[in-house]
């Protein structure tokens, strides 16, 4: 063998072993959300029944948070290890938390990780980043319990990117129980985001008890049946089901408190000035007009005309009195109160309402909703608590200085909002909307509409390119919403947040730099088996094959290239109208098509189909 041969077998050899370990790390562990720096050093930590979970002294957060890493790793050391509290005996095996001022840069909900033979060290300046230590150190364990643990020799920094990453539940469309509204927080938590948005009440349904008020929820909280299909169906169907239900205030403190152990604060929903059918069916009077209603609590999905009336005075007075019980069990400052898709139909012919106009010197009914949305704001001022509202609460004249705008219909109101200096939380449907469909439409259960695949999810860049670097500060974070008109149980709800919650958790917590979705789609290969080894029931739609007519380069024949939203696709196919199995023809490349050819495409993965099937007709 000459020189340059040897030569080329060595860069050949090299190149294979780069992307073999690479392949080999993407198989030892994948963090989602992407943390900030990680450096993988040989060697692992392989915890056992003498391992010592050690916490700083006399913290009850931390004591909490060790306890929960304890339980975790019963499974694989055969027992739940000791905790034991700091300063303790400095030796090995054991597993550390730590609180520590001297960490340069890092905010609050930072951590520093550090895996090494001898033990593992969480170090944070606040609880909340040992917790997010926690989680990180939760995905370095083998999905499958029982298996041996050896965790990789890392050296973890991470801090988030946005302070707001939420997550949005309407459970006024379809209740769910305070155990999957504990679950849905346990979800939340494992991907380190810290805000739970809470849609307690809508046209369908009111879902929290005020006490003032009993008939909110002993009329507000039942409707008769609910819409079946698309709300754009003709002729309507409905079924023939009861449906409601509420959560208690003592319901409301328990499921604030759990999520508070983890921490994520919980922001509370009570819609206004629209979307309140659900107030007026139990509170009739406080419609516009001399003698409104009877309401009764919809049983379809929609935008109504029915609003509270912004002239009366009672209007105003009612929800002082909810929002003082709301703000009592919240904790948390930041309150939503609604101020989306209000029709002003009602207003308009309303005497009360046109009075008020005159009174106050507004132009317009959009003038007027303005005044509704900053006399609330007023009322919550004084309770200390601070405002949030969808981007129609933009309308009329001045918005409170101090209220946060949510971003939904595009990104417009996001950029307006920063621009006038309020704070921002960015969720636009076109990206974050995750009741939209992930996958083909027809093979899909049935949605709003929309398509947001976890690829776009994961594509999203919330500071507008609109905004200077002034302005993008304003840009607090971002949310996925998952309203629930087409979502009946918590099973449909798991399919619908998973797997696009990984997407969402890692544009909310790591730096663009860090992002890349060739990566992410290698990790989510072993978030699936996490999933599994869970129960969650997720939706495997990143793994229908797309179809995409291109020109040959050479040729310029139509070629037809096939593509997933998932790692390194095993790609089986048939051109006779056949559903593939893997003695079909395995996609290497682009191949060139016949007009007219049925074309149909599945993924397989250890020898099981995985993901429906999905065809093309060539045109
Ligand atoms: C919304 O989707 N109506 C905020
Ligand atoms: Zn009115």
């Amino acid at each position: 063998m000459n020189a340059l041969k040897i030569l080329l077998m060595a860069v050949l050899i090299c190149f294979i072993n780069s992307d073999a370990g690479a392949q080999e790390q993407l198989q030892q562990f994948s963090i989602v959300p992407e943390p900030e720096l990680v450096k993988v050093m040989p060697g692992n930590f392989i915890p056992n029944s003498a391992t010592v979970i050690s916490y700083e002294d006399k913290n009850s957060q931390l004591k909490f948070i060790a306890d929960q890493l304890s339980a975790k790793l019963k499974s694989h050391t055969g027992g739940k290890l000791p905790l034991r509290t700091l300063p303790g005996v400095p030796g090995k095996n054991q597993i550390v938390f730590k609180l520590s001022d001297k960490l340069p840069g890092m905010g609050a909900e930072g951590y520093t990780l550090d895996i090494n033979s001898s033990g593992i060290v969480i170090t944070a300046k606040q609880p909340q980043g040992c917790f997010y230590g926690m989680q990180t150190l939760l995905q370095l364990l083998p999905v499958n319990h029982g298996d041996v643990v050896a965790i990789p020799a890392l050296h973890i920094q991470d801090q988030p990117r946005f302070s707001w990453r939420g997550a949005m539940l309407d459970v006024s469309r379809h209740f769910f129980t305070v155990e999957q509204v504990k679950k849905y927080i346990d979800f939340l938590a494992a991907y380190k985001l810290n805000t739970f948005h809470w849609h307690l009440t809508d046209n369908q349904g009111w879902r929290i008890e005020i006490k003032k008020y009993p008939l909110l929820t002993s009329v507000g909280a039942w409707r008769k049946r609910s819409l079946i299909g698309h709300f754009e169906e003709q002729p309507e169907r409905f079924d023939a089901v009861p449906h409601g239900g509420f959560y208690t205030q003592a319901e409301i403190k328990d499921i604030v408190a759990y999520a508070q152990q983890k921490y994520i604060t919980v922001v509370p929903e009570i819609d206004l000035p629209g979307h309140c059918t659900s107030a007026l069916a139990g509170y009739p009077e406080l419609g516009c007009g001399e003698n409104p209603g009877p309401f009764e609590v919809k049983d379809k999905w929609g935008v109504f005309d029915d609003v509270y009336c912004a002239g009366k005075e009672n209007t105003f007075k009612f929800l002082e009195d909810v929002f003082t019980e709301v703000a009592a069990l919240f904790p948390g400052k930041v309150i939503h109160i609604g101020g989306d898709e209000c029709r002003k139909t009602n207003w308009k012919s309303c005497t009360y309402c046109q009075a008020r106009m005159e009174k106050e010197g507004l132009k317009d009914e959009h003038e007027l909703q303005g005044y509704f949305i900053n006399r609330i704001a007023q009322i919550l001022k004084a309770k200390n608590k601070r405002v949030i509202g969808w981007d129609e609460i933009l309308e009329g004249k001045e918005l409170a200085t101090d209220a946060i705008v949510m971003s939904w219909r595009g990104t417009t109101g996001g950029v307006m909002a920063a621009k006038k200096h309020h704070d921002v939380v960015m969720t636009p449907t076109t990206y974050l909307y995750l009741d939209y469909y992930q996958g083909a439409p027809y093979l899909e259960p049935l949605t709003i509409d929309g398509f947001n695949t976890l690829e776009r999810v994961y594509s999203y860049e919330p500071i507008p390119s609109e905004l200077n670097g002034d302005e993008a500060k304003y840009i607090k974070g971002l949310q996925g919403n998952i309203w629930t008109e087409f979502i009946p149980d918590f099973n449909h709800l798991q399919y619908m947040a998973f797997p696009r919650l990984a997407a969402l958790a890692e544009v909310a917590w790591s730096s663009p730099e860090k992002k890349n979705w060739e990566r992410f789609k290698g990790k989510m290969e072993r978030e699936y088996n996490r999933y599994e080894a869970l129960g969650i029931n997720y939706s495997k739609s990143a793994y229908q094959v797309g179809f995409e007519m291109v020109s040959g380069a050479r040729t310029q024949k139509p070629q037809m290239v096939l593509k997933t939203q998932s790692y390194n696709p095993e790609i089986y196919y048939s051109l006779d109208g056949t559903d593939p199995d893997q003695k079909s023809i395995r996609y290497i490349g682009p191949f060139n098509v016949n007009p007219d050819a049925k074309i149909k495409a599945a993924t397989f993965k250890n020898g099981v189909q995985i993901g429906k099937t999905t065809e093309y007709t060539v045109k």
